[in-house]
């Protein structure tokens, strides 16, 4: 009977599409609570109104004899509850065990989360902005930090959620039954653009994943092309094409213009400035933007990607 609800309420799901074994398990518990609150609520309240109209006051002789106990019915409401609720307990610490558990061939990709985005890179030195690509079929174990304020890392469809906390490595592991895309949330709220804060698990084929692992991500692009690739994971957040502010100055008519400092100096935005903005980004603040927004992508971006943006940033006239 209980399989049964639980079968339908899977079937009939507002919850995203399950991709991992561990998903189905959780959407499992989930539905048993949700039946099992529904189920209560409808004895309980049905319960109550059943009895206010039964015992409703006729007259006014019409008292109700004292009672004062009945052990039988108050041992029965506290320990059918008492039993649901262990089940409940062990059924979600043994799922949670399962989720702590990391397998030991598990392939493992480093995760870097910093306002706004988030950065994977895997063993062989591959990195990749705001797509992780991962082989189906496979346990995949995530050793995640952040580089400047909590941040919390969340694939619905798999069900993982951790946290990421600067100085200190978290981890979490999922395995994917499915190919296809699945969205990366930030679940900790870590500034204004918060809600920006996205990414892609893509799940591949093994065969597609060894040879993506391989590959130059920029093989073929022009400057400008790999500017615009970076541009698009790393800067969008904060950056705009046009000339509006976002959280950041929009990139629209930037390189070549005079900019006033906060210091009252006056600065062309040339390759050398757009260079220390990125790797430096205090080192000169244009007037009105606050100081300190800016995180540096020193270490994270190379030369090439570096010189992309700047000839990227040339190309919005
Ligand atoms: Cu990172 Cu919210």
């Amino acid at each position: 009977m209980w399989w049964l609800l639980i079968q339908s309420a899977q079937a009939n799901t507002f919850m995203p599409p399950a991709a991992t074994a561990i998903a189905e398990q959780v959407d499992s518990l989930y539905a048993f609570l949700l039946w099992a609150s529904f189920i209560s609520c409808v004895l309980v309240i049905g319960g109550f109104v059943y009895f206010a109209l039964k015992y409703k006051r006729k007259s006014e002789a019409d008292k109700t004899a004292y009672i004062s106990h009945n052990n039988f019915l108050e041992f029965l409401w506290s320990f059918i509850p008492f039993v649901i609720f262990m089940g409940v307990f062990v059924w979600g610490w043994v799922i949670y065990s399962q989720m702590r558990s990391f397998p030991e061939d598990a392939l493992e990709v480093s995760v870097l989360g910093q306002k706004w985005n988030w950065a994977f890179e895997y063993k062989n030195g591959r990195k990749s902005a705001g797509v992780l690509v991962v082989p189906e079929n496979t346990p995949i174990k995530l050793v995640m930090t952040s580089k400047d304020v909590l941040h919390s890392f969340y694939i619905p469809a798999f069900r993982v959620k951790q946290d990421l906390i600067p100085g200190r490595y978290t981890a979490l592991w999922f395995n994917s039954k499915y190919k296809g895309e699945f969205q990366i949330f930030c679940t900790e709220y870590c500034g204004d653009q918060h809600s920006g804060m996205l990414a892609t698990a893509k799940v591949v084929s093994s065969e597609e994943f060894d040879e993506w692992l391989g590959n130059d991500p920029y093989k073929g692009l022009a400057m400008d092309e790999i500017g615009q690739k970076i541009y698009a994971t790393r800067c969008a957040v904060c950056h705009q094409t046009s000339d509006q502010r976002l959280v950041g100055p929009g990139f629209k008519g930037l390189f070549g213009k005079e900019h006033m400092m906060e210091s009252g100096e006056m600065v062309v935005a040339d390759e050398n400035y757009i260079r220390e903005s990125i790797l430096n980004p205090n080192a000169k603040i244009v007037k009105g933007y606050p100081k300190g927004q800016m995180p540096t992508f020193a270490g994270q971006l190379d030369e090439q990607e570096i010189m992309g943006i700047i000839e990227y940033i040339k190309t919005l006239k």
